[in-house]
């Protein structure tokens, strides 16, 4: 079992997908095990992008990141890194493929709707910004049908 920290960005929330997007994640069987409808401070923007921080496109991904406010959510499931990023699909709308969630929402460049970490590194990381008190451990009730022991 994997947990990613998820973030529906502030277009999600303009446009009203939050609960188009976070049913192809529940119906896929990732649960939910942390939600937070939050703003993102300038350091928090600082602190998540670290990676980005220097690039040309920042400012800009910082102004829209700190615009208004997202949600981040923790899903788990197995394999729950790669599943997701491969529900969300390439970066860019305008290259994502259809069916994904960038693929099928947007065709912009810079809104593209959600976040996903990209490794276990990562997740560890981000998640610890977002839910610093930690996770809900709870079984779903339909576990034994989503996530065979065996396996
Ligand atoms: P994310 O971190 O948001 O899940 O997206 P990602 O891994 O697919 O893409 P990443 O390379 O980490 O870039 C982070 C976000 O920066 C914006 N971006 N704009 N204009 C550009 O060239 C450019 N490149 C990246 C996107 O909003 C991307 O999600
Ligand atoms: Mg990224």
């Amino acid at each position: 079992m994997e947990t990613t920290l998820i973030l529906f960005k502030p277009d999600a929330l303009h446009r009203g997908l939050v609960g188009q997007i976070l049913s192809r994640f529940e119906t896929k069987g990732l649960q939910l095990v942390g939600m937070r409808l939050m703003c993102m401070s300038s350091e928090l923007a600082d602190t998540h992008y670290a990676e980005h921080v220097d690039k040309p496109f920042y400012p800009g991904l910082k102004g829209f990141m700190t615009s208004s406010p997202i949600i981040a959510m923790a899903l788990r499931g197995p394999n729950a890194i790669a599943v997701a990023r491969s529900m969300m699909g390439k970066t860019f709308g305008i290259e994502a493929e259809a069916g994904t969630i960038r693929g099928d929402f947007g065709c912009s460049k810079s809104y593209n709707l959600v976040h996903g970490s990209d490794s276990q590194e990562s997740a560890e990381r981000e998640l610890g910004l977002y839910f610093p008190e930690g996770l809900e451990d709870w079984k779903p009730i339909q576990a034994p049908w989503l996530w065979d022991d065996r396996e």
